[in-house]
């Protein structure tokens, strides 16, 4: 081994790793920092990287790309794992990955390190994205093969090698950050009856505490954000902006029991306003503007992606042409959709596009209604047909393949039932 591009966070396990990795392989170590924003990229990281022993330091902004590639095609498919997960660690992964894999051909290096442990997603995510992207490149995840050092040895070894670290409170959850959503796991959660505490969330208030409600207008096009109460920005102002304004609603919150990549169900609790409010706004927006057929076909597509991206198929064809799917189908998804932050809820109150597939005309129950209510009897003569001769033939015959088999269960002489006659005086 000649060179190690260490994907590194500036954190106590990512700067024992750079020594650790040198001591071990023998190996130069370059390390690649990648800010996904969500305000957790340590201001001096290069500097650490460097006293922990790398040759050099990689400190890419990847925040705007991270938003426009990655969480942009998720909004438009719809795509949450399990229904209510927004992704956030997952798809950051592919991205630091790639990047890794670019690094890495920049410097000649043999090998890609991460500092995942062997028990969850991120180290499969990262070392399939790597392969697909160069097979020849090793993986290597120091946890996994023997540095499973123990917080106070990880400390103790840092020292002995005047690696500089900030030695911060034990947090007791494991975490994730990036812009889209934080990822808590472990400690107490890991009993799925006990309530998170209140030190769980960081950026969503105790719904409990909120403000008094707001409403804002979300401007879309082609099927992703681009306003905010009528001023377009750039997609990171624009998710900052909502992350901040939902999260002091106390919008956002996720508490899941999820099933894992590795096959086992782990208890995550996830903070996501911004994500939260987008794809709820955009579900309404494409309920405005999307056919039955395309919205039904729609959650298909969303969860398959879901999936694909959770279990780290990012850099597979059917991920690329379900996103190419979603993007064709979000053409006509523009237009607005008004959102009450209220208290933990983000309720969407309305929506317009010029788009729109709603037609008023047909919709009313008033006098100007154009839908031909006549023609309605003839529809269902047609729609009714197969269930009709259904009926006819086969609740007929009351068996099949020889078992009973009632097709009703009787309602009216079991239920409670009273029956009030009118005088014999009025009947006639
Ligand atoms: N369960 C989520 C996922 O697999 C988040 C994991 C985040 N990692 C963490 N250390 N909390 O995508």
């Amino acid at each position: 081994m000649k060179k190690v591009v260490l994907a590194y966070s500036g954190g106590l396990d990512t700067s024992v790793a750079v020594a650790w990795l040198r001591e071990q392989y023998d190996a130069e170590v370059v390390t690649l920092t990648v800010d996904l924003g969500g305000g957790v990229l340590k201001e001096d990281v290069d500097r650490r990287a460097i006293s922990a022993g790398a040759s050099r330091a990689y400190v890419v902004d990847g925040r705007d790309r991270f938003v426009r590639d990655f969480c942009w095609p998720h909004v438009q498919a719809g795509a949450l794992y399990q229904g209510v997960y927004p992704l956030a660690t997952a798809m950051a992964r592919p991205m630091i990955a790639q990047l890794l894999v670019e690094v890495a051909h920049k410097e000649n290096a043999d090998a890609v390190a991460h500092g995942c442990t062997g028990k969850g997603n991120d180290q499969v995510r990262f070392d399939i994205a790597t392969h697909a992207l160069d097979p020849s490149l090793a993986v290597i995840a120091p946890m996994r093969v023997g540095m499973g050092l123990s917080r106070e040895q990880e400390i103790e070894y840092a020292k002995a090698r005047n690696i500089e670290i900030t030695i911060t409170k034990d947090s007791i959850y494991s975490i994730d950050v990036n812009l889209w959503g934080r990822s808590i796991e472990a400690g107490i959660l890991e009993d799925p009856w006990t309530a998170p505490r209140a030190d769980v969330y960081r950026w969503t208030v105790d719904p409990d505490k909120a403000p008094a409600p707001v409403e804002i207008v979300i401007g879309f096009e082609g099927g992703v954000p681009v306003s905010l109460d009528g001023d377009r920005t750039d997609p990171v102002t624009l998710v900052e902006h909502l992350h901040d304004l939902a999260g002091a609603h106390g919008v956002g919150r996720v508490d899941h029991v999820e099933d894992r990549l590795v096959g086992i169900k782990s208890r995550e609790i996830y903070e996501a306003p911004a994500a939260t409010v987008i794809h709820r706004a955009h579900r309404a927006l494409e309920g405005l503007t999307l056919s039955k057929d395309t919205l039904r076909f729609n959650r298909i597509v969303a969860d398959e992606l879901a999936q694909l991206t959770y279990d780290g198929l990012w850099f597979s064809a059917l991920h690329r042409d379900l996103r190419g799917y979603a993007a064709s189908s979000q053409r006509v998804v523009s237009g607005d959709v008004r959102v009450r932050l209220d208290h933990g809820n983000a309720i969407v109150t309305g929506r317009r596009s010029p788009l729109s597939l709603y037609d008023k005309a047909l919709a009313t129950y008033e006098a100007d209604d154009a839908f031909d209510h006549a023609a309605a009897v003839g529809f269902i003569e047609i729609f009714g047909l197969p269930l009709r001769t259904e009926a006819a033939r086969h609740g007929a015959v009351g068996r099949h393949h020889g078992a009973a088999w009632t097709w009703t269960e009787p309602l009216l002489d079991e239920l409670p039932t009273k029956v009030y006659d009118a005088p014999s005086a009025a009947v006639k």
